[in-house]
């Protein structure tokens, strides 16, 4: 049987090789873990909707990012749930608001942890958008202002990256101008650059309360079916001053991924979102598919594709599947 001169599978037939010769590896550096904290508890408190997944109080995050640092994990992303929300978010612009009170605490408990915080307004709002409503649509050069002062006082809190994701024009280069004119010019942006308008956040919406009481948020979040658009929002975020750039949702948008990936020479980070997460882990208690082998195929996908840096509910567990 001589006919065949090549025979890919030599290079598949055991797991060694398979191993020697794997093209993308997960680490667990690779990762950033969401967090959700919350004014109004004092127990952490099961997410519904997103099965292994808890709101957390402040006084319950020094254990947590103990437990997290061991498992090697090196970055957390925190989004704040206020005991008040009102029109204009206010609760998210104070120096003792959830988010910045749980700042100082996991700081405190360790220093080495890289903290991220999400900038934006809509868990602060009443009616649930990402920034200010002026005639039934969010201003977006009011709304800027109030980012920028919010990234603030995360900065002054101790963050290390503040992220905004509320995808308004401009909001990185106003976000830069005002870290920098309070001397915090080594706080980094991680911004949300391409952010689609996603059924995929329907648990995070549920976990925080955030869901928009009226209308959607098409006008801020990019239209699902565009790939160029997100190339000229990655564009303008970079010459804002972006140090990071983010594609978000991850699994259904690979292709933007690999697209920006090619195109600039930034980290990319990629956020595998709450329904991503909850669709395995329902999966997975229905019999369907087994979850570790589930999350990772989807979260080395997500590397192959071109993700620097994996935002990821899974994460602990990635932690226990790699050891
Ligand atoms: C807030 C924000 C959202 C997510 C991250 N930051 C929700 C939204 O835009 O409605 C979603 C994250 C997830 O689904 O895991 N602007």
């Amino acid at each position: 049987m001589g006919f065949l001169k090549k025979r890919p599978r030599r290079l598949r037939q055991n797991e060694t090789i398979r191993n020697q010769l794997a093209e993308t590896r997960l680490s667990i550096s690779d990762f950033i873990y969401p967090i959700f904290v919350s004014e109004t508890i004092d127990q952490p408190e099961p997410i519904e909707s997103m099965p292994g997944i808890n709101r957390l109080p402040v006084n319950s995050l020094s254990r947590e990012v103990e437990n997290l640092s061991k498992l090697g994990i090196l970055s957390v992303i925190l989004f704040g749930i206020p005991a008040k929300k009102d029109p204009t978010g206010s609760e998210s612009l104070k120096n003792d608001g959830v988010v910045q009170r749980a700042i100082k605490e996991i700081k405190s408990a360790n220093n080495n942890l890289l903290v991220v915080t999400d900038v934006c307004l809509c868990e602060y709002t009443d009616h649930g958008h990402c920034g200010i409503i002026k005639n039934e649509t969010v201003d977006n050069d009011k709304t800027i202002e109030l980012l920028a002062r919010q990234a603030l006082t995360h900065a002054e809190a101790g963050a290390d990256i503040v992220a905004p994701s509320d995808m308004m024009d401009g909001r990185v280069g106003v976000i830069r101008n005002v870290l920098d004119q309070a001397g915090m010019e080594k706080v980094s942006i991680m911004a949300y650059s391409a952010k689609y308008c996603s059924a995929f956040y329907g648990p995070f919406r549920d976990a925080a309360g955030s869901t928009p009481q009226f209308g959607d948020r098409k006008s801020y979040q990019m239209d699902h079916s565009n790939a160029r658009e997100a190339m000229k929002e990655i564009a303008l975020d970079i010459e804002e001053g972006a140090d990071i750039v983010m594609v978000k949702p991850a699994l259904a948008y690979l292709d933007i991924i690999n697209r920006a990936k090619e195109k600039f020479d930034v980290p990319i980070a990629a956020y595998n979102v709450s329904g991503e997460y909850s669709m395995v882990k329902l999966a997975a208690q229905q019999g369907i598919a087994d979850e570790k082998q589930l999350a990772l195929e989807i979260l080395t996908s997500i590397k192959r594709a071109g993700a620097d840096i994996i935002i990821s509910y899974h994460a602990p567990k990635v932690a226990e599947w790699l050891k």
